[in-house]
Parts: C-alpha cells; sequence; structure tokens
C-alpha cells in the first residue's frame, strides 16, 4: 500500500496530538510530536536558567544548541513515542505550564527551527508518518499529500487544557491556561520565522463540537483517499 506524509497543524490544544496519535496507530504509521520537540528545547533553556521571568539569553542558548539531543521512544504500555532530551525521559516535565509559558519565545529563534526542521525532514524521509505541529504543511513537508489544519475557539481550547492538567495533578487556575493559550496563539502566529498559518491547500476542521472519535473517522476516510 501507498505510504503517505499527513501534516496536522493548528492553534494550542486543539487536541491535535489526540488526534494524530490514533490516525498514526490505526495506519500502522509514526507519529511524531514536533511541540515536543521545542517544549524539550525550552525544558533545556529552563534549566540552565537561560530563560525566565524578564530574561532570555537567546544567544547563549544558540551556543548550546550542540548539546541538546533530542530522541523518540516507543512506549508500548502508553501506545506512543515519548520524548528524551539527552536520554532522559522529559515526557511528563515539559507539560508543564511552566514550559507552555516560554515555548513559544524559544520556538521564534531561528536556529532552533532549523535545528528541529532538519530532525523532522529526517524523520518523515520514508513518509508513512502523521506529524503535528505548526509549520508541517507549510515548512516541514510542503509536499505532504494530506494537509489537516484544526481550529477551535479558545475558550473551548483553554476548558480543555485547564482539564487535561487538573487530572494531571496541576494546581492553577483556568484564567492562566485561557491567557497562556491566546499568548501562545498571538507568538506562535506572528512570529517571522514559520509563523502559524494554515497551507493553502490543507483541510480545515473547526473542533468546537466534533467528538474525538468523528474527527477520526473524518480524516482516516481522508487518508485512505490519498492513500
Ligand atoms: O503543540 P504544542 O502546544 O505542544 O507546542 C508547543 C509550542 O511549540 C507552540 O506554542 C509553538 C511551538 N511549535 C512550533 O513553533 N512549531 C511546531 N512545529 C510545533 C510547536
Amino acid at each position: 500500500m501507498n505510504k503517505i506524509t499527513i501534516a496536522i497543524d493548528g492553534f494550542s490544544s486543539t487536541g491535535k496530538s489526540t488526534i494524530a496519535k490514533q490516525i498514526a496507530k490505526a495506519l500502522n504509521y509514526i507519529y511524531v510530536d514536533t511541540g515536543a520537540m521545542y517544549r524539550a528545547v525550552t525544558h533545556f533553556a529552563l534549566k540552565n536558567n537561560l530563560i525566565g521571568d524578564g530574561f532570555f539569553n537567546s544567544t547563549e542558548l544558540i551556543n548550546k544548541l550542540n548539546e541538546i539531543k533530542i530522541s523518540f521512544k516507543f512506549n508500548e504500555e502508553l501506545g506512543f513515542a515519548e520524548v528524551y532530551l539527552n536520554e532522559v525521559n522529559i515526557e511528563d516535565s515539559i507539560r508543564t505550564l511552566e514550559v507552555s509559558r516560554f515555548v513559544s519565545p524559544v520556538a521564534a529563534i531561528s536556529e532552533v527551527r532549523l535545528k528541529l526542521v532538519q530532525q523532522q525532514q529526517l524523520m518523515g524521509k520514508d513518509k508513512g508518518i502523521v506529524m503535528d505541529g505548526r509549520d508541517i504543511g507549510t515548512v516541514v513537508f510542503p509536499e505532504a499529500e494530506l494537509k489537516i489544519f484544526m481550529t477551535a475557539s479558545a475558550e473551548t481550547r483553554a476548558k480543555r487544557r485547564y482539564k487535561e492538567l487538573l487530572e494531571r495533578g496541576h494546581n492553577l487556575s483556568y484564567n492562566d491556561v485561557l491567557d497562556n493559550v491566546t499568548t501562545r496563539d498571538h507568538i506562535d502566529s506572528t512570529r517571522e520565522d514559520s509563523p502559524l498559518v494554515k497551507a493553502e491547500d490543507a483541510i480545515e476542521i473547526d473542533n468546537s463540537d466534533l467528538t474525538i472519535e468523528e474527527q477520526i473517522t473524518t480524516l482516516l476516510e481522508l487518508a485512505h483517499k490519498y492513500i
């Protein structure tokens, strides 16, 4: 069977990764969460005191980029690949609101993007991949056969994210989450390098009122059409 590349882009907390994971599983494709890679670099910057409230030493981060090795290892029990930074599993540490607060400025640095985009293109060179992010259909795989652009209102997305973080045991307010979602949307969409925009040939899906099952069915139908 022909293998294709599926690019899923969209705003923060649109549930891209939940859907992408399921699609990849159903098609027996590789799934790559590129947001996790930008979060891994942000985790590194936080641990090395290169970013924090009111400061960002981006020059030093750029100098240290060769000390950052990001990899994914499939966890049989969880059924998806977890992200590792220099061989340490950081899957949980990168899902905090702290990392979410600093990830957009880090992702705006061209040197960071260059390094990660090269790695992403290598991972997808043989197709048979579902990749989610912000610039997959526009920059990483402009030739992808199927491009999806996910949207939902900021309130819907913040509510979903808030619930997810509470379930993970984080103590935070809904307003902090809503503020983070809208701030990230703004920085991600207005940055100079590879801003979040819908690719011309992407199919837009507003999932505010769609269940996960409905989204999976729609996407699988589309995928099979292209395959
Ligand atoms: O998908 P996510 O919310 O985990 O992504 C975290 C941040 O990483 C997001 O706010 C913007 C950045 N990002 C990006 O710039 N390009 C990508 N391909 C994926 C994520």
